[in-house]
């Protein structure tokens, strides 16, 4: 698939999230503290979507248990998860944020 434009730049504001779909797999795009990430939507913990968490400095909360994810790795940074989320590199160019994505 490769790097796909899914928002302009700007278009998200500070600690804001985006849903988007990418080849059929719901994303997660992220305007962390120090720049844009992409995640999938869905927690490990159980299949609830993280858009209905928010987002703090550069990870963000799933509001179903209470666990936290680094936006970067997707590494979880407490229980009850104990799976990484799946991440995606991110990029801005030509005034559009682009995520890669293989499939
Ligand atoms: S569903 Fe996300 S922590 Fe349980």
């Amino acid at each position: 698939m490769g790097w796909v434009a899914v928002a302009g730049a700007g278009e998200l504001a500070p600690l804001a999230m985006q849903r988007v779909v990418v080849a059929g797999q719901r994303l997660l795009l992220c305007h962390g503290q120090t720049g844009y990430f992409c995640i999938a939507e869905d927690c490990t913990h159980e299949d609830y979507s993280l858009a209905f968490g928010c987002v703090k400095g550069d990870r963000i909360k799933c509001s179903l248990h209470g666990s936290w994810f680094d936006l970067a790795n997707g590494q979880p940074c407490n229980e009850p998860a104990d799976c990484a989320l799946k991440t995606y590199p991110t990029r801005i160019e030509a005034g559009q944020i682009w995520v890669e994505v293989v499939v």
